[in-house]
C-alpha cells in the first residue's frame, strides 16, 4: 500500500514517502542522511502529545538520540519570536552544518522549523513529517518555508527543499473532523487545476475516504505527484506553479476578513475560493455553469463550506474584500492574478480579469448571506 513520489530539481532530489506506519521510518532513514547521531526535533504540543513517542522509538530503534521543541500550536506560531525561540534552540543542541533537523507537525511547523533550517548556518537539511491532510498533499512538498507578517500570511520566508517527506497516512485518523475536511480543499484543489479524472475519482470516493486507508493514500500520492510534477516544473513560481493558488486569491483575502481565526480555517477558504474561482470563470464565459454548480455540489456531499454564507459572523463589503485580495502577494505590478478553469482540471494563470465582474461576484455572494 505504501508509495513513493520523487521530486526531482537537480541537485536537491527527495522522496515522499507515503503510507499506514511510514514513521517508523524515519530511524533507518535519517540514519542513512549521515550528520551527527543526533536529531532535533521541532513540533506542536498537541503533536507531541499524541505521536512524538513513536519517532522517538524509531529513531532510538536506529540508534538517534532526540530531543524536541514543543511550540504552541496554532496560527500564531508562524511569527518572529517562535522562530527566534526555534532558532536559539537548534543553536543550543549544537545543529551542525551536515545534520538533520526535523519538522513534525503541521503546516505551521512545517513552513516554521523549514525556514528555521533554511537560515540557520545558512542552511542545514531538514525532513518533513507532516502529521495533518493539508501538510501531508501541500506545505511539506516544494520548499516554501516561511512565518507570518502582520501585513499578510506567509511574507517573510524561503524557498527551502527538504530532504525527504515522511507523509504517515494513519496519524490521520487523530485528526479533527473539521481539520481532516480542510485539508481536503487542497486535495480537491488538484483535481480541479490540472486532472479531471481525479475530480471524478474523487467524487466516487472521497466522502468515505476518512475510513479507507486505501483511498487516502492513493489521495494522498495523487497529490502529492502533482505537486511534484510542477515544482519540477517551476520552483520559485515564475510561472506554472501558481497553478497551485487556485482559489487562494479569494481564500486570502477571507482569512484576513475573519482575523485569520478559526471562523474560518485555510483549507475552507480554498474550498470557497475553488468554488468562486469556477463561478467567476463561468461568468466570463471560460467554462460552463455546470462547472461551478458541480464543484459545489461535491463539497456540500463532503460537509464542507461552500459559499460565503457558510462562514458565521460579519464580512465586510464587496470593495473591501477586493482590497483585501490586493494584499495578496500574487499581486504583480498591482495587477491581481487570479487562477481560472477553461473546465474541471483545466486552470490556468491571468492578470486579465476586469474588476467589475470580481466585485459583482463578491456581492453577489454576501447578499445571499442576508
Ligand atoms: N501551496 C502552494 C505552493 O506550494 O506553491
Amino acid at each position: 500500500m505504501n508509495s513513493v513520489v520523487n521530486v526531482n530539481l537537480p541537485g536537491r532530489e527527495y522522496e515522499i514517502l507515503i503510507g499506514p506506519g511510514i514513521l517508523a521510518e524515519a530511524g533507518p532513514r535519517i540514519a542513512q542522511m549521515g550528520g551527527r547521531r543526533h536529531v532535533a526535533i521541532i513540533t506542536d504540543e498537541t503533536v507531541a502529545g499524541l505521536h512524538m513517542a513513536a519517532l522517538q522509538d524509531s529513531l532510538r530503534a536506529s540508534e538517534l538520540s532526540s530531543e524536541f521543541l514543543a511550540l504552541p500550536a496554532g496560527e500564531a506560531t508562524k511569527s518572529w519570536p517562535e522562530l527566534q525561540r526555534s532558532v536559539e534552540w537548534l543553536l543550543d543542541q549544537k545543529v551542525e552544518r551536515g545534520d538533520v533537523v526535523v519538522a513534525f507537525g503541521g503546516g505551521v511547523i512545517g513552513d516554521l522549523a523549514g525556514f528555521a533550517a533554511a537560515i540557520l548556518r545558512r542552511g542545514v537539511r531538514f525532513v518533513q513529517i507532516p502529521t495533518t491532510l493539508l501538510a501531508q498533499v501541500d506545505s511539506s512538498v516544494g520548499g516554501k518555508t516561511g512565518i507570518n507578517a502582520p501585513h499578510g500570511k506567509n511574507l517573510i520566508g524561503a524557498f527551502h527543499q527538504p530532504s525527504l517527506v515522511l507523509a504517515d497516512t494513519s496519524l490521520l485518523d487523530t485528526l479533527a473532523p473539521r481539520d481532516y475536511l480542510a485539508g481536503y480543499g487542497e486535495v480537491v484543489k488538484y483535481g480541479l487545476l490540472g486532472d479531471a479524472g481525479f475530480f471524478d475519482w474523487l467524487e466516487q470516493k472521497a466522502p468515505g475516504m476518512a475510513n479507507n486507508m486505501d483511498a487516502c493514500v492513493h489521495a494522498v500520492r495523487r497529490s502529492c505527484q502533482m505537486k511534484a510534477e510542477i515544482v519540477n516544473r517551476d520552483e520559485k513560481e515564475q510561472g506554472d506553479r501558481a497553478l497551485l493558488n487556485l482559489g487562494h486569491t479569494f481564500c486570502h483575502a477571507f482569512e484576513a476578513a475573519t482575523g485569520y481565526s478559526d471562523r474560518l480555517l485555510h483549507g475552507e477558504g480554498v474550498a470557497i475560493g475553488c468554488a468562486m474561482a469556477f463561478e467567476l470563470s463561468a461568468r466570463l464565459g471560460l467554462c460552463s455553469q455546470e462547472d461551478p454548480s458541480r464543484v459545489r455540489a461535491h463539497l456540500r456531499d463532503m460537509g464542507m463550506k461552500v459559499d460565503l454564507a457558510d462562514i458565521e459572523g460579519e464580512l465586510p463589503d464587496a470593495a473591501a474584500l477586493l482590497t483585501l485580495m490586493g494584499q495578496d502577494k500574487k499581486v504583480v505590478d498591482g495587477k491581481l492574478r487570479f487562477v481560472l478553469a477553461r473546465g474541471i482540471g483545466e486552470a490556468f494563470i491571468t492578470s486579465d480579469v476586469p474588476r467589475d465582474a470580481v466585485l459583482g461576484l463578491l456581492d453577489d455572494a454576501l447578499l445571499q448571506r442576508r
